[in-house]
């Protein structure tokens, strides 16, 4: 079925709390820039390059996924990929983030022997990643949790892991509030806005 052109293939999904909602850790005029411009920028782009393509029409994984594949498609991957990211990383955070509890927090306790070394382990890694990226937390083949690191726009959805939190580790994500102070953005993100009951929930 021909698509409506007048419509574009993609939208810029619904921010998960209002812009306030992270401060102090994170700003409103910090996430006004981040979702406003970045996000949506990705979301412009990515409309404009997949005009005419099969991409058009498939859902925005699949975008993902197949342009990951296709070097004369990394304009595409980077925007798509990009664009998946962001709405994961506003999802993987919730102002009463709190403490894990349950099933996250037993899968936590399994995979690094407790909360506090996860923590360690995590911030470690999305401090140590070098230039833009992001630092995650995924369910690999073996059900066992691990740390991930991603530069630029690359995302595990695209190496056939499992998502379950994000965070953002480009400057854009923190730069208005800490300057170049990433581990003190990546420890207070930790500890008071992680999205447990997210993280969970992805889980399966
Ligand atoms: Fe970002």
């Amino acid at each position: 079925m021909p698509l409506d052109k007048a419509k574009p293939s993609f939208v810029l999904p619904k921010l998960p709390f209002a812009e306030n909602a992270l401060e102090p850790v994170i700003s409103a005029r910090t996430i006004s820039f981040h979702y406003g411009k970045h996000h949506a920028t990705y979301v412009d782009k990515l409309n404009e390059l997949v005009a005419g393509t099969p991409y058009e029409s498939m859902p925005l994984v699949e975008v993902v996924k197949k342009s990951a594949r296709q070097e004369k498609d990394k304009a595409i991957f980077n925007n798509a990929a990009q664009a998946w990211n962001h709405d994961f990383y506003w999802h993987s955070m919730a102002a009463n983030g709190g403490e894990p509890s349950g099933r996250i927090k037993d899968a936590l306790q399994s995979s690094f022997g407790g909360v506090k070394e996860f923590k360690e382990a995590f911030a470690k890694a999305a401090v140590a990643q070098f230039g833009s990226g992001w630092a995650w937390l995924v369910k690999g083949a073996d059900g066992k949790l691990k740390i991930a690191t991603t530069s630029n726009a690359d995302t595990p959805i695209a190496h056939g892991e499992t998502p379950l939190l994000t965070a953002d580790v480009w400057e854009h994500a923190y730069y208005l509030d800490y300057q170049n102070r990433r581990p003190d953005h990546v420890k207070a993100w930790l500890d008071r806005l992680a999205n447990w009951a997210f993280a969970e929930n992805n889980l399966g």
